[in-house]
């Protein structure tokens, strides 16, 4: 695997390269999550580039940005690991010689769930994953479910800016106890990660019930439930069309429906999601 942190230089060794060009972006602090993505990304595409890049523009909370964890040289051993062919580790004057002023207009998709709550994020997402797709000139992008909002306003962006581009969302990887795989987990507290599970948990079980409830009354089951410990706090819990991403108030209203959901554990802003 061959490591890179000017563009320029990794634009030049992807020159010639033969075949379909995988990429997976990630921030790095990779876990099994990202390495499923790799690992997909291995198996289809003939080159496999997995950029490692903590992206300010789209931390809204400086605080958040400081404390993310960065874990450069284990990262490049388990990329080496995985089989990726180049690591792309750029500097943020790299990827950002001069202020990114773009302003995009996602429609109503940044409107709700982490839209509101983390004003900016979305354009910073779609600025930086711009800006590698530029550097990268790859085929076929890979990314985690556990954003699921963020596949949306990815695509979103691709078809605005015509990236002959295909976005490949990969399901969400989760602990044996269901906590979904996540650089934050790092960040839990002994207790806060022992309660975290209840998570998936109660999203699962609410989902084996097949639709029991109407969908406002299974909001609400769910926010009490997961509440109901101290440790845990629901910021907000969207039962949404899959597609669209606007909330749902009935079953009948989307074939695919998502319920997406955002709690806090101390600290730690921890996100999650599920087919309905
Ligand atoms: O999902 C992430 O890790 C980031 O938002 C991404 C897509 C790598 C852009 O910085």
């Amino acid at each position: 695997m061959k490591v890179f942190t000017e563009s320029s230089k990794l634009s030049e060794a992807l020159k010639q390269r033969k075949g379909t060009c995988g990429f997976v972006p990630t921030m790095g602090a990779l876990h099994e999550g990202h390495l499923s993505l790799v690992d997909r990304c291995r198996k289809e595409c003939d080159t496999v580039v997995v950029s490692v890049f903590v992206n300010p523009t789209q931390f809204n909370d400086p605080n958040d940005l400081k404390n993310y964890p960065r874990t450069a040289e284990a990262d490049i051993a388990l990329l080496e690991k995985a089989g990726a062919d180049f690591a792309f580790m750029p500097s943020v004057e790299e990827i950002y010689p001069e202020k990114d002023t773009r302003v995009f207009d996602f429609g109503l998709l940044d409107k709700v769930m982490e839209g509101p709550s983390r004003p900016g994020h979305f354009n910073g997402v779609a600025q930086v994953v711009s800006r590698l797709f530029d550097i990268v000139g790859c085929d076929i992008a890979y990314f985690g479910e556990k954003d699921f909002q963020q596949i949306a306003i990815i695509r979103e962006m691709v078809r605005q800016l015509n990236y002959p581009i295909q976005i490949v969302p990969c399901p969400i990887v989760r602990n044996p106890d269901g906590l979904a795989l996540s650089s934050r987990n790092l960040l839990l507290t002994p207790e806060h990660r022992k309660a975290a599970p209840l998570i998936y948990q109660t999203l699962s079980e609410e989902v084996n019930l097949h639709r029991a409830f109407p969908v406002e009354e299974t909001k609400r089951r769910v926010i009490e439930r997961i509440n109901a410990n101290p440790l845990l706090h629901v910021e907000y819990f969207s039962i949404v069309n899959a597609d669209t991403l606007q909330d749902i108030n009935d079953w009948s209203e989307a074939e695919n429906v998502r319920g997406c959901i955002v709690v806090h554990a101390g600290a730690v802003r921890l996100i999650d999601n599920i087919a309905m």
